[in-house]
């Protein structure tokens, strides 16, 4: 099936989930398949980014989520850290216009401090740019390690309750679940992840706890529209049961 057959089929079955999340994953091992230096696998790794950015709003996803760079990324080699940001920089500036004219609004979500200034002015002119954006959402994770935004959340709760503004007892999940990341966003319905790994890499831990998960064995850099919808028509055809029983 061509892959707009496969976006036909989508739309016949309905259901399309609202907030896709994306582990991109097997870069370096797409490169070291062609004898190429990883790098080479994270540039060939952005024009999936263009193609799963494309289809996601093309299928009619309200939220697409891509991991894109670890808080525990930066423990790599420090030449394959720079590449990256500098691949980052590039991805933002070139498809600034892009995103803008296709309605997509860009946040970036993580400890963004962490980050260089020319890559963080870098992200905050696009982020600025491309505001308000009414067709789809596109949260780049960057610096981003859940366990990091969990317990910063538990922080700047303890602070309300040291100032003497928050009791204990008022913390609950929907008061925790604000203080993160993605409070603005309903959770993933779906996480994709490539390269057939199966484990989430201290991604998204509190938002996906129940996300139907799809693990592809292609290779991000390979990865591309149709596999997109691929995902998409298998979790259509999930029973989501939410720890309750359906009734017959
Ligand atoms: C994903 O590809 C990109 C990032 C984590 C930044 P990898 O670089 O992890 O590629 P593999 O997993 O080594 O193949
Ligand atoms: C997860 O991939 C992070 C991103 C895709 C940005 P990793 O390649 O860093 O994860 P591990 O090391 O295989 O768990
Ligand atoms: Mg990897």
């Amino acid at each position: 099936m061509s892959s707009e057959q496969l976006l036909h089929q989508i739309r016949l079955n309905g259901t399309i989930p609202r907030h896709v999340a994306i582990i991109m994953d097997g870069n370096g091992r797409w490169a070291r398949e062609r004898g190429r230096p990883r790098e080479f696998g994270h540039r060939a790794g952005m024009t999936s980014v263009r193609a799963a950015v494309e289809a996601a709003g093309d299928a009619g996803v309200e939220v697409l989520t891509l991991f894109a760079f670890s808080s525990e990324n930066w423990q790599r080699p420090q030449g394959e850290v720079s590449a990256l940001m500098a691949l980052l920089e590039l991805y933002v500036r070139r498809e600034r216009k892009e995103l803008k004219e296709k309605g997509i609004e860009v946040r970036a979500v993580g400890d963004l401090h962490r980050l260089g200034p020319r890559t963080r002015a870098a992200i905050q002119s696009i982020v600025d740019h491309t505001r308000g954006g009414p067709k789809m959402r596109l949260n780049l994770a960057i610096s981003y390690g859940a366990r990091d935004e969990i317990v910063t959340a538990a922080r700047r709760l303890a602070e309300r309750v040291r100032e003497g503004t928050l009791m204990p007892g008022e913390i609950d999940e929907e008061l925790f679940a604000e203080q993160l990341y993605f409070a603005d966003v309903p959770d993933p319905d779906l996480l994709i992840r490539t390269s057939g790994e199966m484990r989430i890499s201290n991604f998204m831990l509190w938002q996906l706890a129940y996300t139907e998960m799809y693990v592809s064995p292609v290779l991000w850099p390979d990865f591309g529209r149709e596999h997109l919808f691929r995902a998409i028509l298998d979790f259509q055809q999930r029973e989501r049961r939410f720890g309750r029983v359906l009734a017959s």
